[in-house]
């Protein structure tokens, strides 16, 4: 099929998130509220509607998609599933984000289904206040993960850390650390202003700059022009080659002039940007339409024509964005 994704500024959309279920079985703090209500089964996209929309997308020119969630290990069938999109002709990658609290046990095979790269949430090192910002998350478990994916063969892992103040901030050297050990990547975030989760998130905002400065403080950074076709920018450690760290900064660094990317939410709803109401609902045409995909082809165009410009989160993250993060695909 032809290069049908490009939006309306020029910009080549060839990069797919998808999530693959609401659910998680930790409540960050950031990310979700304490008590969360989940969708119920019928507006969830079928594992074979899933299968069908990311079939769909790679013939329009999708190079690149990333299963997310909430966390998408805890959906029963997930291994299959990566195993039917990775082998789809013309996706180069398929990745996946997690919590990392179910990889002891399914790293191997998500592996030998064809996941590239796996990208693992990690917030803090201490199990105390690992449990406080994931509410429900147990350490040993998360590490336990990471350490068996880290053996597994994937290409790369890379973890993320949300920063915030009074939370985690101390601790950013000592992940650095971990990663070093690990020989692996790490990526700083900062907090994004989606959902209402109960507190106010400008007390604990935390840019990124604060956080390379923390950084710097103990080692020598090599500026690096790598780019992995996303918004973190990275930089290298002098003493240390096999580990880059990056910075995600959504507030204080706008980079949406090169996005590359749309979302799928896990009830059908393709999000245009993060940050932006603006989105379809192809689940509607999905089950209007099963056996015929062009009405969906001819709508995937129109709504990428209309993609927004850019997000308007605020250096100090206080823009409400009613959709919490697990509606949104990490
Ligand atoms: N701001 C920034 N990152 C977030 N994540 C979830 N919620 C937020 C938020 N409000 C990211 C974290 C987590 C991944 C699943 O999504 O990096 O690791
Ligand atoms: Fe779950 Fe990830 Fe959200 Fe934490 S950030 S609650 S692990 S989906």
């Amino acid at each position: 099929m032809n290069a049908v994704m490009q939006d309306g500024f020029g910009r080549q959309i060839d990069y797919l998130r998808m999530s693959v279920t609401d659910r998680c079985d930790f409540r960050c703090v950031y990310c979700m509220a304490k008590n969360m209500t989940f969708l119920p089964r019928q507006q969830v996209l079928t594992l074979e509607e899933l299968q069908r929309l990311a079939t769909l997308f790679v013939g329009m020119g999708v190079r690149k998609i990333r299963l997310t969630g909430g966390e998408p290990l805890i959906r029963p069938g997930i291994v299959d599933l990566c195993r039917n999109i990775a082998a789809l002709p013309g996706l180069r990658e398929l990745v996946m984000t997690s919590n990392g609290s179910q990889l002891g046990r399914l790293a191997r095979p998500l592996v030998d289904a064809g996941v590239k790269r796996m990208n693992i949430s990690l917030d803090s090192l201490d199990a105390r206040r690992f449990r406080a910002i994931t509410r429900n998350g147990d350490l040993d478990q998360v590490l336990h993960g990471i350490e068996t994916a880290r053996d597994a063969g994937f290409e790369r892992i890379k973890l993320n850390c949300v920063v915030m103040k009074g939370r985690n901030f101390d601790e950013v050297p000592v992940l650095v650390q971990y990663a070093i050990d690990q020989r692996i990547d790490i990526s700083f975030i900062e907090e994004m202003p989606l959902g209402d989760v109960g507190r106010s998130r400008g007390e604990s905002f935390c840019a990124s700059d604060e956080v390379r400065a923390l950084i710097a403080s103990r080692h020598r950074l090599l500026d690096s022009t790598e780019n992995s076709g996303g918004p973190a920018r990275y930089v290298r450690l002098e003493q240390h080659p096999d580990t880059r760290i990056g910075f995600i900064s959504p507030n204080s660094h706008n980079f949406c002039g090169t996005c590359n990317r749309v979302r799928m939410t896990v009830e059908g709803k393709l999000l245009l940007c993060l940050g932006q109401d603006d989105a379809l609902d192809l689940r509607g045409l999905l089950r209007r339409y099963p056996l015929d995909d062009q009405p969906l082809i001819h709508a995937i165009q129109k709504a990428l024509r209309g993609k927004p410009l850019r997000h308007d989160f605020t250096p100090q993250g206080e823009v409400q964005i009613v959709r919490f993060m697990n509606m949104s695909g990490g």
